[in-house]
This record gives C-alpha cells, sequence and structure tokens, in this order.
C-alpha cells in the first residue's frame, strides 16, 4: 500500500466529529437508562471499536465495567472480509451472570460478530447484546439482532474514528469515504 495521505485519500467526509459526539451522547443517556442496576460489562472489539468505546463509556453514567478482545476478520490490506475470524486477544475476566454489551465499530457481513456473539454466549453472560455506531447493511451475510445502532451508512468503505485500511487513518477525528483508487478499485 502506498504512503496514506489523509487530506488527499479521503473522497468526501460521511459522519462529521460534532454528528458523531451527538449520536455517542444519545446512546449513553439511552443505555444508562437501560442497565441501571444491572452488573454491566462492555466488552469492546478491538482496534476499530476503541474510539467508540472510549467515548461511550464516559457518555454513560451508571457504574459499569469494561473488558477488550481482539479479533482479526480481514487479511491485511483488503476491504473484502475473508469470513475467517481469529481471537488475537481473549476477555480477561469471566463474564458469567453479567449483563454484557458488545460496542462494535461496523457491522458490514455480520460474520464476526456472528462468531463473537456464539463464543460469548458460551460464557454464560445473565444477557448480550449488541451497540454498534455504524451499520452497512447492504453486505450482510448473516442476520445480527442489533439492539443499539449509531447510524446506518451506505455500501461505501468508510475510514477514520478507529476505523482503518492497511492499518491507517484510525485516527481520523471523523468518518469519511475512501477513495476507490487508494484500495485499488478506483
Ligand atoms: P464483518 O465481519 O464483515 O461484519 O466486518 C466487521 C469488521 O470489518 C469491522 O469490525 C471492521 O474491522 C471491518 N470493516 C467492515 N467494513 C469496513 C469499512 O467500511 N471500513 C473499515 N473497516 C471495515
Amino acid at each position: 500500500m502506498r504512503t496514506p495521505n489523509h487530506a488527499a485519500d479521503v473522497a468526501e467526509v460521511l459522519l462529521a466529529e460534532d454528528a458523531i459526539r451527538a449520536k455517542v451522547a444519545e446512546l449513553g443517556a439511552r443505555l444508562s437508562a437501560d442497565y441501571a442496576g444491572k452488573p454491566l460489562v462492555l466488552v469492546s472489539v478491538m482496534k476499530g471499536s476503541l474510539p467508540f468505546m472510549a467515548d461511550l463509556m464516559r457518555a454513560m453514567t451508571i457504574p459499569l465495567q469494561i473488558d477488550l478482545m481482539e479479533v482479526s476478520s480481514y487479511g491485511g490490506a483488503t476491504t473484502e472480509t475473508s469470513g475467517l475470524v481469529r481471537i488475537l486477544k481473549d476477555l480477561s475476566a469471566s463474564i458469567e451472570g453479567k449483563d454484557v454489551l458488545i460496542v462494535e465499530d461496523i457491522i458490514d457481513t455480520g460474520l464476526t460478530l456472528n462468531y463473537l456473539v456464539r463464543y460469548l454466549r458460551g460464557k454464560n453472560p445473565a444477557s448480550l447484546r449488541i451497540c454498534t455506531l455504524l451499520d452497512k447493511p447492504a453486505r450482510r451475510i448473516v442476520e445480527i439482532p442489533i439492539d443499539y445502532r449509531g447510524f446506518q451508512i451506505p455500501d461505501r468503505f468508510v475510514v477514520g474514528y478507529g476505523l482503518d485500511y492497511g492499518e491507517h487513518y484510525r485516527n481520523l477525528p471523523y468518518i469519511g469515504v475512501l477513495k476507490p483508487e487508494v484500495y485499488g478499485a478506483g
């Protein structure tokens, strides 16, 4: 992959910083009400969900715990999912009897989350729900019940606010559409 250039490689800003901030505040308020009094654990899937997780937990006003997992679904610098999910980092504590909320950056084909949901169910949480910032329904292969959704987006490859292409662009504060020529499709 060639050297990334943030300004030149983004075709358009899909979600600006203030739109993301407002949505995260709204989700945080809803979640705080829904999970009041419950032993909540937010499980974030690295690395893409880190900015969302960091902002969402601070938009919540109830006691909670967090845990981090890392899975790989894409084979490096490609925009196609492989369907193969590998756990690179597992939970660090038991979630048995806890109310678990998976915090995801984006659901595309749904293959990653489908695997993760089955994996986490096997650990006997009291409940298991899904919160995703972005939902790209056009390419869904497996049906995923999304309990909390930030934005539904069109079938475009997006970067920023944690999302990457070839491990770059994660630090953009907004979510932008990557120019197709950057990933060799233009
Ligand atoms: P799924 O298994 O196809 O649902 O893919 C989920 C994962 O693919 C996400 O957690 C992202 O890491 C990655 N992904 C899917 N769509 C995009 C995108 O538009 N930009 C960047 N990463 C994406």
